[in-house]
């Protein structure tokens, strides 16, 4: 049976672009402390530096799309309780956002000027699994945080040992994101088809190649 499409109301829809316009145009607040509040910038050598903001622009941009994905979710979910739920996540992916933006600037460097786009993409790929329906949203939104948290994972191994403040916000990050996951697919969130998933793989790393430069 095919599924049936729900169309999100005008005043969704304009209570979301304001959210838009406060992820790409605003800086993020957290309530929480950053994870890296209490430890010293470390010595770092030039490229060492560009490195590690490299890496944090990269997982700035993840955060960015998070916001997108999340903003599909509460556009398209159906149901009210899945859609409170996941306020709590959402929320913590705007922390994610303050922290990561923070770090990039005490490293001397900037967020990605592709931002936009990648927020357009994800925004168009979370309404599109949320018009299918709540199970394939929420799937989605568990293999991306799942696919985040892996590549978050893989950060630790690469970023300057000495870099204490990035690896702190990044292995907070990847705990809340991990949590982020099992929220979604308890939730009743479907594991998605293979050729999906490894979509988002081949999508998710031209997305990290890129923000990395740019
Ligand atoms: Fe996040
Ligand atoms: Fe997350």
């Amino acid at each position: 049976m095919l599924p049936t499409l729900k169309l999100p109301s005008l005043d969704r829809v304009v209570a979301e672009f304001d959210t838009v316009l406060r992820t790409l145009a605003a800086p993020a607040i957290s309530e929480r402390p950053h994870p890296d509040a209490h430890i010293d910038e470390a010595e770092m050598t030039a490229e060492e530096k560009r490195h590690a903001a490299g890496l944090m622009r990269v997982n700035h941009s993840g955060e960015v799309c998070a916001q997108a994905l999340y903003q599909g979710q509460a556009l398209t979910a159906r149901d009210p309780a899945a859609r409170q739920a996941l306020k709590h996540a959402a929320h913590e992916e705007v922390e994610h956002l303050a922290w990561t933006a923070q770090r990039i600037t005490e490293l001397g460097s900037r967020p990605s000027l592709l931002n936009p786009l990648w927020y357009a993409g994800s925004l168009a790929m979370g309404v599109t699994a949320g018009l299918i329906g709540d199970r394939w949203n929420l799937g989605f939104l568990a293999e991306t945080e799942r696919q985040v948290g892996a590549h978050l994972q893989s950060h630790l191994t690469t970023l300057p040992p000495q870099d204490s403040k990035s690896r702190a916000v990044v292995a907070q990050m990847h705990t809340d994101e991990m949590t982020h996951a099992v929220l979604a697919e308890d939730l009743g969130g479907a594991p998605l088809p293979a050729p999906v998933r490894t979509l988002m793989t081949t999508t998710s790393k031209l997305m990290t190649s890129l923000s990395y430069r740019l």
